[in-house]
Order: C-alpha cells, then sequence, then structure tokens
C-alpha cells in the first residue's frame, strides 16, 4: 500500500530525521521545514542527480550560482515589482487572510461566510499583494536601501548571458543550469514541505533561435519528465497540464506544467515555460545593455528566446518519500519501507553485529570503516536486529549487512536487499564492489 496520506509521510520524515519544523524548540516558524541528517544528504543525493542530468550530460549547458540578493531593477525590468502578485483578502473579524482565486465563494459578494470563522460580510476587497520579500542593504532602512529575495533563480541566469556567453565560448542554441534558494510571501502555505516561504528551485534556461522555440519546448518537456520517470517515480502519478490563456504567468508564451499525484490532489511539480525573448529584452530595456547573440555562420544578430524548464527541489523531494512509501503485510505486522531509487538513498548501507560481543562489534566496525570511504554507511549495534532492519527500511537503506558467528569463522556476512527482503551470504572483500555496482557509483 502506498501513502495515503501526508500525515503519514510528515510522520515518517520527523521520525527518522528527513525533515523537522523550523525553530521547533521555540513552537516552530509557519511553512519553514529543516531537512535533518536524512533529508539534507537525499536533497544533495537529488540536486546531484539533477546537475548531472542537465549539465554534465551537456556539453552545451553550463552551470551557474547567482547571488540571491540582486539590483533592485532586475524586479522591476523582470516585471515581479508590478504583476507578480496574489489578490487578498483579509476577514475583518479574525483577521484570517485568504487568495481570493483559491476561494470557493465569491469573495465580494456579501453572503459570502468567511472560511475561517464563518461570519458574513466581514471580507475585504481582493488587493494585489505582492509576494517578494523585501529588505534592507545596510544600516539605513529606507526605501533607497531596499532590495528583495529573489523570487525565481532564472533572473540570475538572464543578466549573466552575455557573461557565460561569452566567456564558455557558447553558441545558441545553448543553456545555463542553478540550483538555488527562491523566496515567495506566499498567502497560504499548506502541505508540508509542497508550498513554503523559503524554497529551492533547480532551473535551467535554454537560449534558443527565435522559430526553433516550440521544437526545444516539446523535447525539454519530454525531457523533464523522462527525469523523473528514471529516478522511478511511478508514470501513473505524472501527467502534463496545459496552461490555458488566463493561467499564463506574464513572461509566458506557452506553459506546461508536469503535475504529480499528491496524496492531497494533481498538483504541480515543475513547470516548463515558453519565455521568448521577454526577459532579455526588458533587462536590455531597463540596463541598457545589448542582450543580443551574434550566429557567426547565419551572419545576424537576434535576441535569443528561452525555454526554462523550473523544478522544485522541496517538491521533488516529497515526491520521492511519497512514491516510495510503501506498507506491506507481513505475518505478524507491517512493515513500513521507502523504496526510493538506490542513486538517492541518503544511507546506502547499514553494518549490524548480530550480538554485542565475540568479536562481532570490532569486525563489522571494520566493515563500516571501509565501506564509509565509498558511500556513507550507518552503524548500529542496539536492540534486536529485526528492529534494527526496520529502522533502516524506513530510512531507505538499500543494503544492510549483518556480521554473525559464521562471519567470524569463513569471514563472509549476510547482506539484506531493503525491496524483497531476500538474504544471502557475500564474502566480506567483495562488500563493496557488490553494493556500489547496484547502487549505480
Ligand atoms: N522561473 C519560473 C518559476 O519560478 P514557478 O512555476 O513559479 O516558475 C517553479 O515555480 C517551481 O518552483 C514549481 O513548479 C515548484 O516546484 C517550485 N515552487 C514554486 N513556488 C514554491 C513554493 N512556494 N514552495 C515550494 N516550491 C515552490
Amino acid at each position: 500500500m502506498a501513502a495515503d496520506s501526508l500525515d503519514k509521510i510528515v510522520s515518517l520524515a520527523k521520525r527518522r530525521g528527513f525533515v523537522y519544523p523550523s525553530s521547533e524548540v521555540y513552537g516552530g516558524l509557519e511553512s519553514c521545514w529543516d531537512y535533518g541528517p536524512l533529508g539534507a544528504r537525499l536533497k544533495n543525493n537529488i540536486k546531484a542527480l539533477w546537475t548531472h542530468a542537465m549539465t554534465q550530460r551537456h556539453d552545451n549547458i553550463e552551470p551557474l550560482d547567482a547571488s540571491i540578493l540582486m539590483h533592485p531593477t532586475v524586479w522591476v525590468a523582470s516585471g515581479h515589482v508590478a504583476e507578480f502578485t496574489d489578490p487578498l483578502v483579509d476577514c475583518k473579524n479574525c483577521k484570517a487572510r485568504f487568495r481570493a482565486d483559491e476561494m470557493k465563494k465569491d469573495p465580494t459578494d456579501p453572503e459570502t461566510p468567511c472560511p475561517n470563522c464563518g461570519t458574513r460580510g466581514q471580507l475585504t476587497e481582493p488587493r494585489a499583494f505582492n509576494l517578494m520579500f523585501k529588505t534592507f542593504m545596510g544600516p539605513v532602512e529606507d526605501e533607497s536601501a531596499a532590495v528583495h529575495l529573489r523570487p525565481e533563480t532564472a533572473q540570475g541566469i538572464y543578466v549573466n548571458f552575455h557573461n557565460v556567453q561569452v566567456t564558455s565560448r557558447q553558441k545558441v542554441p545553448f543553456g545555463i543550469a542553478q540550483i538555488g534558494k527562491a523566496f515567495r510571501n506566499e498567502i497560504t502555505t499548506k502541505s508540508f514541505i509542497f508550498r513554503t516561504r523559503e524554497f529551492e528551485q533547480m532551473e535551467m534556461q535554454y537560449f534558443v533561435k527565435p522559430g526553433t522555440d516550440e521544437e526545444w519546448f516539446e523535447k525539454w518537456k519530454e525531457e523533464r519528465l523522462n527525469w523523473y520517470l528514471d529516478l522511478g517515480i511511478d508514470k501513473d502519478h505524472l501527467k502534463f497540464h496545459e496552461h490555458g490563456p488566463d493561467e499564463l504567468a506574464h513572461y509566458a508564451k506557452r506553459a506546461v506544467d508536469i503535475l504529480y499525484k499528491f496524496p492531497f490532489g494533481w498538483k504541480e511539480l515543475e513547470g516548463i515555460h515558453n519565455r521568448t525573448d521577454f526577459d532579455l529584452k526588458r533587462h536590455a530595456e531597463h540596463s541598457g545593455k545589448k542582450m543580443e547573440y551574434f550566429d557567426d555562420a547565419a551572419r545576424e544578430k537576434y535576441i535569443p528566446y528561452v525555454v526554462e524548464t523550473s523544478a522544485g527541489c522541496d517538491r521533488s523531494l516529497l515526491v520521492t518519500l511519497a512514491d516510495a512509501y510503501q506498507e506491506e503485510e507481513l505475518e505478524k505486522e507491517t512493515r513500513i519501507v521507502l523504496k526510493l531509487d538506490k542513486r538517492i538513498a541518503p544511507i546506502k548501507a547499514a553494518i549490524f553485529p548480530l550480538v554485542k560481543r565475540d568479536g562481532m562489534p570490532e569486525v563489522a566496525r571494520k566493515i563500516a570503516a571501509e565501506l564509509r570511504s565509498a558511500f556513507p554507511v550507518f552503524y548500529d549495534e542496539s536492540g534486536a536486529v529485526g528492529r534494527r532492519y526496520r529502522r533502516q527500511d524506513e530510512a531507505g537503506t538499500p543494503y544492510c549487512i549483518t556480521v554473525d558467528s559464521q562471519t567470524l569463522e569463513d569471514q563472509t556476512a549476510t547482506i539484506r536487499d531493503r525491496d524483497d527482503m531476500s538474504q544471502i551470504r557475500v564474502n566480506i572483500s567483495d562488500l563493496k564492489a557488490y553494493i556500489s555496482e547496484r547502487i549505480g557509483l
């Protein structure tokens, strides 16, 4: 059985150290989360796979790591100052806030009750609320020192388009990819790490010749879906959603979302956008700098169009947890297991001495030290071995190695497979190669 409710995933994430509420000792901070030892490793592994797929495997996609704080004019040029708003409605009675476009009933109708306290006639007119976080640079807190935390990583790529193209001597079509934090002062946050105010994006802007943009759009749409399938996500849990004209962001000519079937319904996981020359043109206008590309072969100058792939790192992590979560009925208990793709599993192997005596802990520690040079491992000698297996099943650890009395005689240990719980004996000296081969390292 898969995870039928988000609560099960939240509870497992907390119990095993994937995700904790931020500042928990102070009661937490709404919509902020901290990634624990397993979560931090899982997130890094997802980012590494994305980087591998999006830069290393393409000789024409360059990585970038741009600053979170940018020149204030960037956000005027990008349209975020004027357009990056959600319609906000307040309840004058209970002070709760809602997104007008997410309310089931018309908030301007005096008969519409407040969704929180039920009072009628107390909802304000919807007003545009800008989602960017504002802060101040330097000691003086006035408008001249105001800067924004970036609401998307993409703008760092646009303003560096020329730098990257010239220094890396790329020719159109080429891409720039980066992973980084983005911030949005969302009116409503919900569903664990699905919608938060601080999150991480994995974005790639692909610069193409105008007229070839539709073709590239189709290519990237397929390639991004395949990335999730390659990660082992069930194909029946993924689908495309084409944006209608009223859904398109201010910069997009066309947009398709990859949706995932979360326990709380089909929701966006990644967006693929045809942003045309909108951003480069706007930065050229506002900065006075040329954003053109000179095509040597065709002897022509143009501003490239951009096909963007924009994935949420936190949402990808939630998807890997939700899709991997399984409850299996065994004879005497229910086994909860995370059948994560082995490449992203936070810990690759756990090593147990069967008992804490007869020299078994020493041998097991030696194995752990040896394997640790190749991949993350976990040494555990506490409690019954069955319970140790269950803890590792919940952590998604692909292999558990147990040192027993036979090990002391013939230098073999049992290795247990997370997915089918089968066990075989492997020579200690072959363990590293056995596991490395199977976890795709
Ligand atoms: N540069 C284009 C862009 O930012 P978007 O559709 O607004 O497009 C892209 O965001 C992805 O970023 C989303 O598909 C989602 O995975 C992630 N994302 C956006 N807002 C988020 C939030 N508040 N919390 C977590 N992830 C978010």
